[in-house]
């Protein structure tokens, strides 16, 4: 059986999850769904990166503990997981004792491979991202990458020896083309590490809400190399089954803000400990809102459940996936979420069930037919899209059927038919509903057990997106999705 192990980044508990942090486990959760659907073992992992300065300060502001600080927040993770239907295997908590001795035994082994080195690090630093940027790098002042002010760090501190592996990096590129996706992300990643790569500080004196350093007991480890460390420790590195069966990683699926930790420490640190880099890292586009950027001055971030409680969990799965393709930026508008919801689901999907199961609603047992819609259907194309990451234009070619679908029946008028001819099309379109179930699953899983629910079926796999026989009887029950008027 493949195995099939794929990850979101861990995120950081000083704030509640927003749509941005939606999007990711969402697009996580379509494609491990999908491969489930084929038969692969899979594991999802998902968690929270609770170490650093930023929580650290988040929790002192509010008066209390870290740890007991982080503890409501993961709470809020996993609650509202729950509401978007995320279906994870694991959810690694980095203040978990476990991953806190993973951190410590990897920095044990990049040290005795020569690879770490005190030193002293003077430069700017970037709280809300927790990383480190030089004078030059910075753009007015500010951090290049989220445009909020940074301090001067002045401080002892150890280093990793990345400017060892600029070399090995590329090879490594260029032999695994589909490491650095979507390719047209990879240029810049390449272009950096040809220009020659810095060593990097990887403990703090200052921060104490961190793991130790187990090589010197006034340093604690920089959060990022703690972070990191998360997709081997939830797997249980090194000696664990779970290690064994599901590493490397097939996808690590991450916002394009976090690439080069991805893309370049990730793999360095892993070369020195002497572990396989994880398959490919997938960096996708971020979400504007109204047009602007999501942040505490414009006080614009969208929580993910009112627009749950809004529009329901699958209408906003869809609308998120349909928008854009994963790897490009997009703006998230609640007038899109209704538009969708009523051109596409109700009008497209919703109605198209509803009309097949009035009609069949009359029948009983086996139906008989010969397959006509199978020519509208390309299975092939809509699994190798997934197989590619391509979650939106797999859903649209989706739509395609199910617009193909509804195109018959207007054709075929089935109201005027009788007998034979109308068994026909009537077994047509029951397999195509069926198959339909089975494609929507993954990305509205509530709505794709509905409709196996009321056609009297299990939801399927991927094999069975095939016409076959159809003997079932079925149940009309409520409507799949309900017009969203203002
Ligand atoms: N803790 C680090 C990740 C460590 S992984 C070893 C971190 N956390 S975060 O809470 O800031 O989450 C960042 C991730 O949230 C992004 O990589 C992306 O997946 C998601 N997004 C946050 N804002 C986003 C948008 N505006 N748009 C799309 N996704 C964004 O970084």
């Amino acid at each position: 059986m493949n195995k099939f192990y794929i990850t979101t980044p861990i995120y950081y508990v000083n704030d509640k999850p927003h749509i941005g942090h939606a999007y990711t486990t969402i697009a996580a959760d379509v494609i491990a769904r999908w491969h489930r659907l084929k038969g692969e073992d899979v594991f999802f992992l998902t968690g929270t990166d609770e170490h650093g300065e930023k929580v650290e300060t988040s929790a002192k502001k509010a008066g209390k503990l870290p740890k007991e600080f982080v503890d409501n927040i993961v709470g809020a993770y996993k609650y509202i997981w729950e509401k978007l239907n995320i279906k994870y295997d694991y959810f690694i908590r980095t203040s978990d004792s476990s991953h806190v001795k993973v951190v410590s035994e990897i920095i044990k082994k990049i040290a005795e491979n020569g690879d770490i080195y005190k030193g002293y690090y003077e430069g700017w630093y970037c709280v809300s991202d927790e990383s480190f940027w030089t004078e030059l790098q910075l753009v007015d002042g500010k951090c290049p990458s989220c445009g909020r002010e940074v301090k001067k760090v002045k401080e002892e501190t150890y280093f990793f020896k990345l400017s060892k592996y600029q070399n090995k990096l590329i090879d490594f590129y260029n032999k695994n083309q589909k490491f650095l996706s979507p390719n047209f992300r990879s240029k810049e990643i390449i272009n950096r590490v040809n220009d020659g790569l810095k060593d990097v500080s990887i403990t703090r004196t200052t921060v104490k809400w961190a793991v130790p350093f187990p090589l010197d007991g006034s340093h604690y480890v920089y959060v990022w190399v703690d972070a990191l460390c998360n997709y081997i420790s939830a797997i249980n590195w090194p000696h664990g089954p779970e290690f064994k069966e599901y590493w490397p990683a097939d996808i690590h699926l991450i916002g394009k803000e976090i690439n080069w930790f991805h893309s370049v420490i990730w793999p360095a640190m892993l070369f020195s400990a002497g572990i396989e880099p994880p398959k490919m890292v997938f960096a996708h586009g971020w979400w504007t809102v109204d047009g602007k950027k999501m942040s505490k001055s414009l006080d614009n971030f969208v929580d993910p459940i009112l627009m749950v409680d809004k529009y329901s969990t699958d209408a906003f799965r869809y609308s998120l996936i349909r928008e854009m393709p994963l790897g490009d930026d997009g703006d998230f508008s609640e007038k899109a979420i209704v538009s969708r919801l009523n051109n596409e689901l109700v009008a497209e999907l919703g109605n198209l069930i509803n009309r097949v199961l009035t009609m069949a609603e009359r029948f009983e047992g086996k139906i008989e037919g010969e397959a006509e819609l199978d020519q509208k259907l390309n299975i092939g194309k809509i699994d190798s899209l997934m197989e590619d990451v391509d979650t939106f234009n797999a859903l649209n070619e989706i739509f395609v059927f199910i617009k193909a679908t509804n195109k018959y029946i207007s054709e075929k008028e089935p109201w005027r038919l009788q007998g034979r001819e109308l068994s026909n099309v009537l077994y047509n379109l029951l397999e195509a509903s069926r198959i339909i179930s089975i494609l929507v699953y993954p990305f509205m899983p509530n709505t794709g057990a509905k409709i196996a629910n009321q056609l009297g079926i299990e939801v399927g796999t991927i094999d069975d997106c095939t016409f076959r026989e159809w003997t079932s009887k079925v149940k009309k029950g409520e409507l799949l999705f309900k017009k969203f008027i203002q």
